[in-house]
């Protein structure tokens, strides 16, 4: 299938299957690894506008970017349109970030009850204001990154990627189920083709994408601009590669159980190296290794998902505690694998 770059103002993403933010997990490591397979933008975590204009430490540390995961986007939440546009100038003139995106659909209660996230989409008119404000203190593109509504009864999806693009918005990543229902349920992607049908502005579709071939499908459904990968990348960043090889019609050759043992191993050591030069974390408590292999367990968890051995790891992961108990892990798993395929 013939796939168009995505525009996003004036950057240009050749290949428009991007990762999608994902709090806890999308940190510099996860994203030079995703872009490195063929991701063709990737988001930060999302932060916090106030805690930029706090110049909180641990929030800057976030905001570091690898010069290796470029495009990457700053993936910012708040309510407040000047407050946002003073936190988005500070994090342009960083210099490593090519766009802005606004969280317009994070459903936490700690975001929703004070106005932040979700809760935006219950006033368009803000959402208007809030990228309108933005764009006029950036020159990088302003995106926002939103929900098909807050609940089935108030789904509004539309006037608000109108909101956004009457706001100055260069495009807008949609996750095509209500903020009711969390990650669950079937997405509706029948909304995301009507908002294409509507807006002038790229529409990127997220949501229901399991396997490489749904990839297709949504854009073939849809005629969306570009497709957003979230849980189908958690320990798979090969995903990339596997679509990549499908969209293009070329065979996609699974990686060895050698490259996948590295990468786990490459992924660990990039978070140590991470929490080395950080700026903000209980050091003298915590080694960085220790507090790296903490953060580790959830991608080591997603990594083992499926894999022969793999449950007997994860049911003991609160056991391992540094690098080499990382690697003993991954080498049995390695081994029961090997023995499992002869
Ligand atoms: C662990 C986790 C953290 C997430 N954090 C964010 C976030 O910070 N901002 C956001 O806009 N969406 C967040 N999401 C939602 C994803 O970006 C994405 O919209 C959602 O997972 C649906 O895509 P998928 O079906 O491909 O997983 C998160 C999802 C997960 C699973």
């Amino acid at each position: 299938m013939k796939i168009k770059p995505l525009q996003i103002g004036d950057l240009t993403i050749k290949m428009p299957v991007i990762l999608a933010p994902m709090a806890g997990y999308t940190d510099m490591a996860m994203r030079v690894l995703c872009q490195r397979y063929g991701s063709g933008l990737s988001m930060t975590e999302v932060i916090s506008t106030q805690a930029i204009n706090y110049e909180s430490k641990r929030t800057f540390d976030m905001l570091r970017v690898d010069k290796r995961e470029h495009p990457v986007g700053a993936h910012l939440y708040g309510h407040d349109p000047e407050a946002m546009a003073m936190a988005a100038s500070t994090v342009e003139k960083l210099g490593c970030f090519d766009l802005i995106d606004i969280n317009c659909g994070c459903p936490v209660r700690k975001l929703v009850t004070k106005g932040n996230g979700v809760a935006l989409m219950k006033s368009p008119k803000l959402i208007g204001e809030i990228v309108s404000a933005v764009s006029s203190a950036v020159s990088l593109p302003v995106t926002v990154k939103t929900r098909i509504g807050v609940t089935a009864d108030t789904k509004n999806i539309s006037e608000v990627a109108q909101a956004v693009e009457e706001g100055g918005g260069k495009a807008i990543f949609i996750h095509a189920r209500f903020a009711s229902d969390q990650h669950r349920g079937k997405a509706d992607w029948d909304s995301l083709a009507k908002v294409k049908s509507e807006r002038s502005i790229p529409v990127v579709g997220n949501g229901g994408i399991d396997e490489a071939s749904d990839v297709l499908a949504m854009f073939k459904a849809t005629a969306v601009d570009g497709v957003m990968i979230g849980r189908a990348a958690l320990g798979n960043p090969w995903f990339f590669d596997e679509v990549y090889s499908l969209l293009n019609e070329k065979i996609y050759n699974r990686c060895s159980l050698d490259e996948w043992a590295a990468v786990i191993i490459e992924h660990l050591m990039m978070i140590i190296a991470m929490k080395e030069k950080a700026m903000y974390y209980q050091k003298k408590v915590v080694s960085a290794e220790e507090s790296a292999v903490a953060s580790f367990r959830g991608h080591l968890s997603q990594y083992l998902s499926g894999m022969e051995g793999g449950l007997h790891i994860r049911r003991s992961m609160d056991k391992i505690k540094s690098l080499q108990d990382v690697k003993i892990a991954v080498e049995y798993v390695v081994e029961r694998q090997r023995r499992g395929n002869i």
